[in-house]
């Protein structure tokens, strides 16, 4: 990084931390207000980095705020509805989980979850802060055995085989909502009695119908989370009927990389870490064997429900490098797509969320090709751990440039101005992990 970067961080980082601040809603944080006004369950984990940088009471509040949402059977939903807002679509009454026996009394939720990022968040933050403060402690002891437990309800309820995979049953459990992967399964779905939802939708109100999902696509996103209501969000009747059924690469990278986390740190705890270390074992083993594909020489999605592949190449598969589970053999072959399938030359932006040369690829369209903030956040420590360092610079300054001389939005544009690209930020505006991410970026403690 140059020194005229470096002269501007600091404009940039009083921003990004006055970002934070002014989406922090007392106790949780936004991740945008014109987009989406609750709390988010993997963006949460991403903001309390940032949020550390700033203050660690607010850090330590926006993990307790998100694990009030925490059902009973262990599973942390994808928003908590802390406050009312009619902004949204779906809110907290088209999920009808109030009468779910499970629910938190404390607060309304959705009904699904999201990428199990808070183990390593968790250990991210530990390795921070050098000296630990008793109340930090005082903290960890309290939250640790609570990811536990949202881990032990992935093993014990989305592994219907115990192969040491977990698999997702709607889209928006990814974190990658409306990727080409899931395109085929959503296509399958009967909508024939499915409700028109187009008119109470929110987002196209807020952000241009090119950079976000389709009608129809929502429809269906709808049809199933109508399915989980009649099944009363009960795992095991669920699985019988769903369609979407999915063994997703990031998901269950996540998972390995919060297990390590909560190893690292039950050590540190004392607490037992004997079931994390062997559910750890097996979906490193089950990543392996049933997610990598040698002759193409990536990682994919398994849908489970027709059992195939899903040969579609997204910034996903990436994140065994992030989890350490690819060997270095792997890692080669990885970047060898990341440079030469992701981007069309040089002058393009890493990563784009969808490969370039992919069909679906589409440089506007949410995560249909736009690079995403925390996806090239954890590609850099990914890229780090196997000694991948240029390309790892090249990722963190591209991503820093992009947030300094577009903004902090969502998703940004990986093409060149020269290929049609445009230098507008793209879906929300003041989006809280890019600036989480951006301090973390900068304040870089270490990889890992
Ligand atoms: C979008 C993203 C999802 C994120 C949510 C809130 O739906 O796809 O990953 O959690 O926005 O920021």
């Amino acid at each position: 990084m140059d020194l005229h970067s470096i002269r501007d961080n600091e404009h940039h980082t009083a921003f990004a931390k006055e970002l934070l601040l002014n989406n922090n809603r007392g106790g949780y944080t936004i991740p945008s207000a014109r987009l989406y006004p609750f709390q988010w369950n993997w963006d949460s984990g991403f903001i309390a980095l940032g949020l550390l940088h700033i203050d660690l009471q607010k850090a330590m509040e926006e993990i307790r705020s998100l694990f009030k949402g925490q059902w009973s059977n262990g599973m942390l939903p994808h928003i908590n509805f802390h406050h009312p807002d009619p902004n949204y679509f779906p809110g907290p009454d088209h999920w009808a989980t109030n009468d779910i026996p499970e629910r938190p009394s404390a607060v309304q939720t959705s009904g699904i979850t999201q990428p199990p990022v808070i183990g390593f968040i968790l250990a991210r933050m530990n390795d921070f802060l050098v000296e630990k403060p008793a109340e930090w402690k005082t903290f960890l002891k309290e939250i640790f055995p609570k990811v536990v437990d949202s881990h032990r309800y992935l093993y014990e309820n989305r592994d219907p085989h115990r192969e040491g995979l977990v698999y997702i049953h709607h889209n928006w459990e990814s974190g990658t909502d409306n990727s080409p992967v899931w395109d085929d399964i959503l296509e399958g779905i009967d909508v024939s009695q499915a409700r028109d939802v187009a008119t109470l939708r929110r987002d196209i109100k807020n952000v241009d119908v090119a950079q976000r999902p389709t009608n129809e696509n929502y429809k269906r996103y709808i049809c199933l989370i109508d399915l989980f209501i009649k099944h009363r969000y009960k795992d095991a009747e669920i699985v019988k009927e769903c369609p979407f059924l999915v063994q997703d690469i990031l998901f269950n990278c996540m998972l390995v990389k919060s297990n390590q986390g909560l190893i690292e740190l039950a050590e540190k705890l004392n607490f037992d870490a004997s079931i994390l270390v062997e559910w750890n074992n097996k979906t490193i083993k089950a990543i392996q064997q049933k997610l990598w594909d040698e002759s193409c020489g990536f990682y994919y999605n398994y849908d489970l429900k027709n059992q195939r592949r899903i040969p579609i190449k997204i910034s996903s598969g990436f994140m065994p490098l992030f989890a350490g589970i690819c060997t270095k053999q792997q890692a080669d072959q990885l970047v060898y797509h990341l440079q030469y399938s992701f981007v069309k030359n040089e002058e393009w932006m890493l990563c784009p969320s969808t490969a370039a040369d992919e069909p679906a690829f589409n440089p506007l369209k949410y995560w249909r090709g736009p690079v995403w903030i925390n996806l090239n956040w954890m590609l850099y420590h990914g890229l780090l751990r196997y000694e991948k360092t240029d390309l790892a610079h090249k990722i963190k300054e591209q991503s820093v440039q992009l947030m300094q001389t577009i903004g902090m939005f969502e998703y940004f544009d990986a093409r060149p101005v020269s290929e049609g690209g445009t230098r507008a930020g793209l879906g929300a505006d003041l989006f809280s992990w890019s600036a989480a991410l951006y301090l973390d970026f900068l304040y870089d403690p270490k990889p890992f």
